[in-house]
């Protein structure tokens, strides 16, 4: 291909971006890896020891490899001009106006990647797809390079490829040292190799799949549809064993012990949250419309109103048990990260619970290991969800949260949470207790006897 292997940088230091590329830095130490991105204050965060983002393990892989063959920038051009491999890991959110608004993927920020590099790019470069994208995004990203491919003088080639990123957040690190598979699609043999070459480096050559561009940008789709299908599939079963006796736990065990189901992703919740799963799913949902599957569509949308519905059930039998009010009554959160390990709070859960809480004029006081007040204020904002802060209270101890509470509710499964005496916490509070486990993680039996009226997921009570 005639193109540079020494360099390779990555536009969008994001969840995806920061954590990859630094473990690319990790296992290729022959490679100089640089991370672009326009926002000044993230790449300041990455170049201190408060990093932007909170990921267990990533802090010692940033500092064995920052200054060395790692370095964070926002000089765009000069990571394009200097680098033949150039990441596209940028953000792809839900479209929030104009066509497709509420589902579509808005792709004005990988757009904006493929114009910058046609802008800059001085010699041929491969290009990689790392964000999720709508399946034949790789064409648009081809389209805008090729009708700028003798800007800054000379022709130049691009290769597309999909290398799409299945970390999960809380175990970024780990995900990426041992991934299940790397996937990479692309047209181009050579180009591809190039990119496996790069993987080869700590993953085994056979979990290094390789396929057609557009199976590649599909998969990525389907992957997070059948996770989300998952977890709405037992949450809706979670809502039937309420009601019948069942217990959601021992049916998930019961059904994921059969090989062909598998454990994994059973785990009754008050809903999935996160910035991917929703938003895959609805563009999967768009995509399947704008091809007239109108079925195929609906079958997907379903997981997605599914998981609304296990939201605000939850809240709803909160307020009832509450004796159908929680106006001026002290609700403590536990947890309002989207899961635990990790101070994320996009599309978390515990966006609509206490939504749902304070319009019923409850005073929700949470207590999180990780998230700050500021970033749970900008995800309410994000909603277009108006927040009273006289409401809305973030407690620097569980104890101070659940100090004069008529109940407490856990929404993210945080180890430490286990570990605390409820029994000190019961005692000060309101009578009756309740407590309402919305990831099903503590000892009910134990609750019980302090005192507490527990509400598990999925167990009549
Ligand atoms: P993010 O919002 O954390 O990071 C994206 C970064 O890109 C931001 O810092 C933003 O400033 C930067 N950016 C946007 N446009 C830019 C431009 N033109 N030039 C320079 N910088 C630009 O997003 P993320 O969570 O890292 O997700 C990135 C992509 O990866 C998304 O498509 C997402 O769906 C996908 N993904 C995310 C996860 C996850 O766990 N968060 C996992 C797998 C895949
Ligand atoms: C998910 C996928 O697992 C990753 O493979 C993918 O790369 C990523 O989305 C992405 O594309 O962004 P993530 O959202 O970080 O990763 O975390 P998950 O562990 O998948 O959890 C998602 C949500 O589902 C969380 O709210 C979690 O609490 C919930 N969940 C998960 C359950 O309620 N029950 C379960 O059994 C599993």
């Amino acid at each position: 291909l005639g193109i540079r292997l020494n360099r390779i940088c990555c536009i969008g230091a994001g969840y995806v971006g920061g954590p990859t590329m630094a473990t690319i830095a990790l296992k290729c130490p022959q490679l100089e890896v640089v991370i672009v991105d326009m926002n000044e204050d993230r790449i300041n965060r990455w170049n201190s020891d408060d990093l932007p983002i909170y990921e267990p393990g990533l802090p010692e892989v940033v500092k064995a490899c920052r200054g060395k063959n790692l370095f964070f920038s926002t000089d765009v051009k000069k990571g394009i001009e200097e680098s033949d491999i150039i990441f596209a890991s940028v953000n792809t959110p839900t479209k929030t106006q104009g066509v497709g608004k509420g589902r579509a993927a808005d792709l004005r920020y990988i757009e904006s990647v493929g114009r910058t590099i046609a802008q800059y790019a001085n010699r041929s470069k491969i290009v990689i797809e790392k964000s999720t994208v709508p399946i034949k995004t790789a064409e648009a990203i081809a389209r805008v390079l090729s009708a700028n491919e003798t800007a800054n003088g000379g022709h130049k080639n691009f290769w597309i490829l999909s290398n799409p990123e299945f970390l999960a957040e809380g175990t970024a690190m780990k995900d990426l040292d041992e991934p299940d598979r790397v996937l990479i699609g692309g047209q181009e043999q050579d180009a591809i190799m190039v990119l496996a070459d790069i993987y080869a480096n700590w993953v085994p050559r056979d979990r290094i799949l390789m396929t057609n561009l557009w199976s590649s940008e599909l998969s990525k789709l389907v992957a997070n549809a059948m996770l989300a299908q998952r977890v709405s599939s037992i949450n809706s079963i979670s809502r039937l064993c309420e009601r019948t006796g069942a217990d959601v736990k021992e049916v998930a065990r019961a059904i994921g012990t059969d090989s062909r189901i598998g454990p994994k992703f059973l785990n009754a919740s008050v809903g999935f949250g996160g910035s991917c799963f929703q938003k895959d799913i609805l563009n999967l949902v768009y995509i399947c419309q704008q091809f007239g599957l109108d079925e195929v569509a609906s079958y997907w949308q379903q997981v997605v109103d599914m998981n609304d519905h296990q939201k605000s059930a939850f809240t709803g039998k909160i307020i009832q048990s509450l004796f159908n009010t929680v106006t001026k009554k002290k609700i403590a959160i536990l947890g309002f990260a989207f899961k635990k390990d990790t101070g994320d709070v996009r599309e978390t859960p515990a966006l609509m619970v206490c939504d749902m809480l304070m319009k019923d004029g409850g005073l929700v006081y949470v207590y999180d290991p990780k998230v700050l007040i500021e970033d749970a204020l900008t995800e309410f904002k994000y909603h277009e969800i108006e927040v009273n802060t006289d409401q809305f209270i973030f407690s620097k101890s569980p104890e101070e949260a659940c100090e004069g509470a008529h109940a407490i509710v856990v929404l993210t499964e945080w180890d430490e949470f286990k570990t605390y005496d409820y029994k000190k916490f019961y005692d000060k509070m309101m009578k009756p207790a309740f407590l309402f486990d919305g990831r099903n993680m503590l000892d009910h039996a134990e609750l019980e006897k302090i005192g507490f009226e527990v509400h598990a997921l999925g167990k009549g009570t």
